[in-house]
Order: C-alpha cells, then sequence, then structure tokens
C-alpha cells in the first residue's frame, strides 16, 4: 500500500473541537493508519473568539498524543505540528510575533476563512500571508460560498 498523508486533522484531544479525548484521538490514530496514512499532521484550531488553545498547550498535548502513539505500536508514523489558522487578528498577531507554526520545514501555512470574510479581504489575507514569507494553503475551498458566487458571476 502506498503512504498516504493527512495534512488537514483535529487529533490533538483537548484543543479545539476535534477529538474530545485522549481514547478517541487513539481511535482516529488507528484509522488513519489502517487507512495507509503514516504521515500526519495536526492542525488544530486558532481562530479569535472560538479555538484561542495557545501554542505552548497545544504542543503539550501534541507530545502526549506522540507518546500514546508511540506506546499504541504506531511508531512508524510521522506526526508533525501546525495549525489550521483562520484569517483574523490572531494570525496577524502571529505574523508579526514571527511565532507561526508551518508544516514541518517548509514554508505552507493552513489558511481558513468563514463565508462573511468578503472577497477583498480574502485577498487581502492572501497577499499578506505571501508577503510574509509563508505559502498558504486554503482549508476546505468549497465551503466559501462568495467564491462560487464570484465564480458564476465572471461565467455570466
Ligand atoms: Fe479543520
Amino acid at each position: 500500500m502506498t503512504s498516504q498523508a493527512d495534512i488537514h486533522c483535529h487529533l490533538i484531544p483537548y484543543v479545539d473541537d476535534g477529538a474530545q479525548t485522549a481514547q478517541v484521538s487513539e481511535e482516529l490514530i488507528d484509522m488513519l493508519c489502517a487507512q495507509g496514512v503514516r504521515t500526519i499532521c495536526c492542525t488544530p484550531h486558532l481562530r479569535r473568539g472560538m479555538f484561542e488553545t495557545s501554542d505552548e498547550t497545544v504542543r503539550m498535548q501534541f507530545e502526549k498524543l506522540k507518546e500514546r502513539a508511540e506506546k499504541a505500536g504506531h511508531g512508524d508514523i510521522s506526526f508533525f505540528l501546525s495549525r489550521e489558522y483562520h484569517a483574523d487578528r490572531l494570525l496577524l498577531s502571529a505574523l508579526e510575533k514571527g511565532t507561526v507554526i508551518p508544516y514541518g520545514e517548509s514554508s505552507n501555512i493552513l489558511l481558513e476563512f468563514s463565508n462573511s470574510h468578503p472577497l477583498s479581504d480574502i485577498h487581502w489575507f492572501i497577499r499578506t500571508v505571501l508577503d510574509a514569507g509563508f505559502r498558504p494553503l486554503i482549508a476546505h475551498v468549497e465551503r466559501y460560498m462568495q467564491l462560487w458566487k464570484a465564480r458564476s458571476l465572471q461565467k455570466s
């Protein structure tokens, strides 16, 4: 079986709306492993007013997750930590402070928008992230109705 990578998941317990317990987290890792996933990039939310868990807490829970996975026999999985950065002031603050956590050694970060972001804000945030030296990967782009509407307007 070809090795797979999961680059967007919420496996770390107690940090966002993903896995709510260590047991659920372990079950999800078992499922990913059974599907041939051997690289897992954990991307807990960072979103103002909703998911503000600090990088420090996330890192602590991430280390515990890796320890549990190792004990459960998943020593062959490579784990990485990044965040799912919502386009808001917390992201701008992280860019300013230099605390953004990219995927491994790359400059890639996961960037999330909401349906209330106007197109001009989406463009602005993408430009700002690029100018800060990161490459934004747009999370679940299919959800952004404003992009669909803009696309259909271009076609008509
Ligand atoms: Fe997500």
